[in-house]
């Protein structure tokens, strides 16, 4: 579903991303790994047009899809859920949510998505109108994660989700992170928490100093040293 081949970054001369190939497969469930700096957030960007990378392809559903802008990205299906959440915090809930869903939606269509999207995170349903920027980090990144679920997207490339959350809070937000891929949708996640994602992952890679160090099934990856080694940032 998506491919990604020798991509490569650089902010001036410094490199971010060189030479990173990785796929996801439609339904797998991917997670990418590293330490900070690793380049993670750079690949997702580079990903989703968000920057323009100056090596490499990404080809999503069969169409080259490298440089193309960030909103056409996210028409064909492609959809990020950045670090930062990027939320509108002065806007509710239901406001947030919204801005998550195409404009030309039928209301039904509209109405069956904020549904599924209140099932996975029942504080949307009870909240409508709090503002989001006065939501609880956890609230707002499941706000983030519900918003981006709103155009019903191909695939959902989530920057960190778990970043800043108590332990049980993490938990949760990955246990909702394997439902919505339970659900059909494809996930690659971004994560730190390597041994709770490589759980809910089919595959992984680690990404360290902007290439790929290790890649492999979840099971394979979960006893590896380098894992650990590699999140450490050791
Ligand atoms: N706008 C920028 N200008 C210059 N260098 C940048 C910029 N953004 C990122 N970098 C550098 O590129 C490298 C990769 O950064 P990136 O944000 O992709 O890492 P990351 O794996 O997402 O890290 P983290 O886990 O801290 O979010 C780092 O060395 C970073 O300092
Ligand atoms: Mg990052």
């Amino acid at each position: 579903m998506l491919d990604v081949e020798h991509l490569g970054y650089s902010y001036g001369t410094a490199h971010a991303l060189e030479d990173v190939s990785l796929s996801v497969d439609r339904e797998e469930l991917v997670v990418v790994l590293g330490s900070n700096g690793a380049g993670k957030t750079t690949l997702l960007n580079t990903i989703t047009g968000t920057l323009t990378p100056q090596t490499g392809t990404v080809t999503f559903e069969g169409d080259d899809i490298t440089g193309v802008p960030p909103h056409e990205v996210w028409r064909r299906g492609l959809v990020q859920v950045p670090e930062d959440r990027k939320l509108f915090t002065e806007l509710t809930v239901a406001e947030n949510l919204e801005l998550g869903a195409p404009r030309d939606l039928s209301d039904a269509d509209r109405e069956a998505r904020l549904a599924e999207v209140h099932e996975l995170f029942p504080v949307l349903a009870e909240r409508p109108n709090q503002k989001a920027g006065t939501m609880s980090g956890g609230q707002q990144q499941q706000l983030a994660i519900g918003r981006g679920l709103m155009s019903d997207p191909e695939l959902v490339m989530l920057d960190e989700p778990t970043l800043g959350l108590a332990p049980d809070l993490a938990q949760n937000t990955l246990d909702s992170i394997a439902e919505i891929n339970d659900g059909g949708t494809t996930v690659l996640l971004v994560s730190q928490k390597a041994q709770q994602s490589l759980r809910i992952a089919d595959r992984g890679y680690v990404l360290e100093n902007g290439t790929v160090a290790l890649s492999g099934a979840s099971e394979e990856l979960i006893d590896e040293d380098r894992v650990r080694e590699a999140y450490l940032g050791l």
